[in-house]
């Protein structure tokens, strides 16, 4: 039988999604929105794409969650995107709302989901949607790190002049201006950024640069659009993520997964690699970091607790 997946706004990520998971033959796709003509129009659009595409999946739009019965998974993109000047962490009083009522909808109607959320101000819209929704932590991850790595591979690949493909990289810690690269575990055509720099195949300004670009991915974007945020990347980021739940490919996948001890932090999401299959977040992979990594980790965590503490002042039940 064919799986389903739900996608839980509509907007530009949620239609990209419904687009990106129904030409891959994916899953069923159930559009839900609270803007019920929107979750339907994009459904149906896409639906009269299938005899030009040539694929074949069921694409339902709505506003009511009993629609989205019994999904496999829950992509969650509700909620309101950044506007330009406005920092991530502006939007966590209206993002908290929005999330408490879509972790009630999904407990209720698709408890046994894998739901990936991508909301921002992520790593913490994760932590809320989890204890909202009272589904296991295994069952609940945030996307952010494959799209900040992809990223950041991107402008490695325009400064090395050679394919994505050819760059492996890693991403840590929060979605956020205090985001982790980790050059050392960063490989362009097989050679690590340390070994290139060594080799003055880039300055270490240069890679700075790079580093900071990546950090400011979403912003440069925002600035661009003026309306809105990025989307094709998430989306195809929040993909990915599906894909390997779906199939069980059990791929190391960086995402906002739950730490529970893991490098030295418990009860908490932060961006770290996981392998995902059909369990959920399978582990979490503990890859060894050099000591200014890990400050910079630290650092990282630290962000995202303190967003979480004005989340509790905002909601007090998120502290239980
Ligand atoms: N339930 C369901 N959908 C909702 C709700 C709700 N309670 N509240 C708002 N929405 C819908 C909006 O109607 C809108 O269609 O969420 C959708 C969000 O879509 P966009 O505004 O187009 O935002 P998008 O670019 O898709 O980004 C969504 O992902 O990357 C993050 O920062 C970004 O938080 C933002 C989210």
């Amino acid at each position: 039988m064919r799986k389903k997946i739900s996608l839980i706004g509509a907007g530009q990520i949620g239609g990209t999604l419904a687009h990106l998971i129904s030409t891959e033959e994916l899953a069923d796709v159930v559009l839900f929105d609270v803007v019920e003509g929107m979750a339907k129009g994009k459904a149906l659009d896409i639906a009269q794409s299938t005899s030009v595409d040539g694929f074949d999946v069921n694409l339902v739009g709505t506003s009511n969650y009993d629609d989205t019965k019994n999904s496999d998974v829950i992509i969650v993109t509700a909620g309101v995107p950044r506007k330009p000047g406005m920092s991530r962490d502006d939007l966590l009083g209206i993002n908290l709302k929005i999330i408490k009522q879509v972790a009630e909808g999904i407990a209720k109607t698709s408890p046994n989901a894998f739901v990936i959320c991508i909301t921002n101000p992520l790593d913490v819209i994760v932590m809320a949607l989890q204890k909202y929704s009272g589904l296991p932590t295994s069952k609940v991850v945030g996307m952010a790190g494959i799209l900040d790595s992809s990223r950041f591979k991107y402008f490695l690949s325009q400064e090395f002049k050679t394919p994505t493909k050819n760059i492996n990289t890693l991403v840590l810690g929060g979605h956020g201006d205090t985001m982790v690269p980790l050059p050392n575990h960063t490989t362009v055509n097989g050679k690590s950024l340390k070994q290139l720099v060594t080799e003055n195949k880039i300055t270490k300004e240069k890679l700075d640069a790079i580093i900071n670009r990546t950090r400011k991915g979403g912003a440069e974007i925002i600035k661009f659009l003026e309306k809105g945020s990025a989307f094709y990347a998430p989306a195809a980021a929040g993909v990915e993520m599906a894909k390997s739940y779906i199939k069980n490919l059990k791929k190391t996948l960086p995402c906002a997964a739950y730490l529970n001890g893991e490098y030295g932090f418990k009860n908490l999401y932060a961006g770290v690699p996981a392998i995902i299959g059909s369990q959920g977040v399978e582990k979490v992979v503990e890859i060894k970091l050099e000591e200014k990594e890990k400050e910079n980790f630290k650092v990282s965590i630290n962000a995202v607790k303190e967003l979480f503490e004005a989340a509790i002042k905002i909601d007090p039940d998120l502290s239980n």
